[in-house]
């Protein structure tokens, strides 16, 4: 398959190098020349320690290479994924593939990624030429699909045969690729696990152990599941590997820039201080906004994401939202996990 990739970041080099490995014809699009010219040059990634990027993928600065493609997948963080659906839009056709790895929602319009850029691919097309995107979500880590590492993803989409045809796309052996139609549900854990690796890392900053971090996590993921019922999700999708694999895998380790920006907020930093550290998009704080906002929209209590907000947009004491969460009125898990 003739695939382009429109991002030269992290997700977007690793999942160039494995579609590679398993007889892909890959080119990486990037609106970045100086990245094209390196990674051109170097052969490598500086976040993809030990990987190495094979010569047979070729790079682009020209987005009209997507005219070209069987597949074309967004790749770059969510904040670019409007603007590049946009440029991209005029060289997509009917029958291509159109798969999206960005994770997030739109800040003012609550809109996910493949919901994005279905709209802005589809402007002036008629219904019979509508093009769909599939997300392909789950606990994968860039630096371990790159190194060839055993990973399990999921292909989500309403339209069957598009699912199939990514699942297949991408398929072994390294990576396991399984298949969802609850699209919705699959990017809402993939934006809202990043809001709660922001909440997992500012724990751990401030010092607190194991048992907060569990905790935390399993909390987040009633919360996540609290919201994913209200907007008509399947539940059995936050147990599945974009929901608690996700989150576990997110806010659990230091590959990930999430849980380490909330480490850095723990130890005292403002939120821009720790972006700046982290020197890379945090996603948890871009899609802080939405989840306030959805959260306000349906009437569920989400105390851990607007504990995140307060300390992240107000400046609040991460140690005074642990005590507040700690000394919520008492409650029974099963019965809760069923109420807003
Ligand atoms: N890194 C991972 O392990 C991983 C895994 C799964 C999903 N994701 C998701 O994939 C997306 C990309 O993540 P990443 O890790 O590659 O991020 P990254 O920070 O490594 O990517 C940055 C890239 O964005 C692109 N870019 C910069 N400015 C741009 C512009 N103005 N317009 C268009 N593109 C621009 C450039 O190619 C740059 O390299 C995110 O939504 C992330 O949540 C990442």
């Amino acid at each position: 398959m003739k695939t382009v990739i429109l991002g030269g970041g992290t997700w977007g080099v690793a999942m160039a190098i494995h579609l590679n490995r398993i007889g892909h014809e890959v080119v990486i699009w990037s609106a970045l020349q100086s990245e094209l010219d390196t990674l051109a040059e170097s052969h490598a990634h500086p976040n993809l320690k030990g990987a190495v990027i094979p010569r047979e993928i070729g790079f682009a600065a020209d987005i009209r290479c997507c005219s070209e493609a069987d597949m074309v997948v967004f790749a770059v963080p969510s904040v670019f994924v409007r603007t590049t659906a946009e440029r991209a839009a005029p060289y997509l056709h009917c029958g291509q593939l159109l798969v999206d790895l960005a994770k997030g929602i739109e800040p003012d319009t609550y809109m996910t990624m493949s919901q994005i850029i279905e709209e802005q691919v589809n402007l002036g097309r008629d219904d019979r030429d509508r093009m769909h995107c599939v997300a392909l979500s789950g606990p994968t880590h860039a630096e371990e699909v790159a190194l060839n590492l055993p990973t399990a993803i999921v292909s989500a989409s309403p339209d069957v045969q598009a699912r199939n045809a990514v699942m297949q796309a991408f398929s072994p052996p390294t990576l396991r690729v399984y298949t969802a139609n609850d699209v919705l549900g699959v990017e809402l854990c993939g934006a809202l696990k990043n809001i709660m690796a922001l909440a997992a890392g500012i724990c751990c900053g401030i010092g607190y152990g194991d048992n907060a971090k569990a905790a935390l996590i399993t909390r987040g993921m009633a919360e996540m599941a609290r919201l994913g019922r209200a907007m008509g999700c399947d539940e059995r999708t936050f147990w599945g590997l974009t929901g608690v694999g996700d989150l576990i895998v997110t806010a659990t380790s230091l590959h990930s820039r999430n849980n380490r920006a909330g480490m850095l907020i723990g130890q005292g930093m403002s939120a821009a201080e720790a972006v700046k550290s982290v020197g890379m998009v945090v996603e948890g704080l871009h899609a802080l906004p939405a989840a306030v906002g959805l959260a306000n929209r349906y009437g569920v209590d989400m105390p851990i994401v607007m504990g995140v907000r307060e300390i992240v947009e107000d400046g609040a004491d991460p140690k005074d939202i642990v005590i507040r969460l700690m000394t919520r009125e008492s409650k029974n898990e099963a019965l809760d996990s069923q109420s807003k």
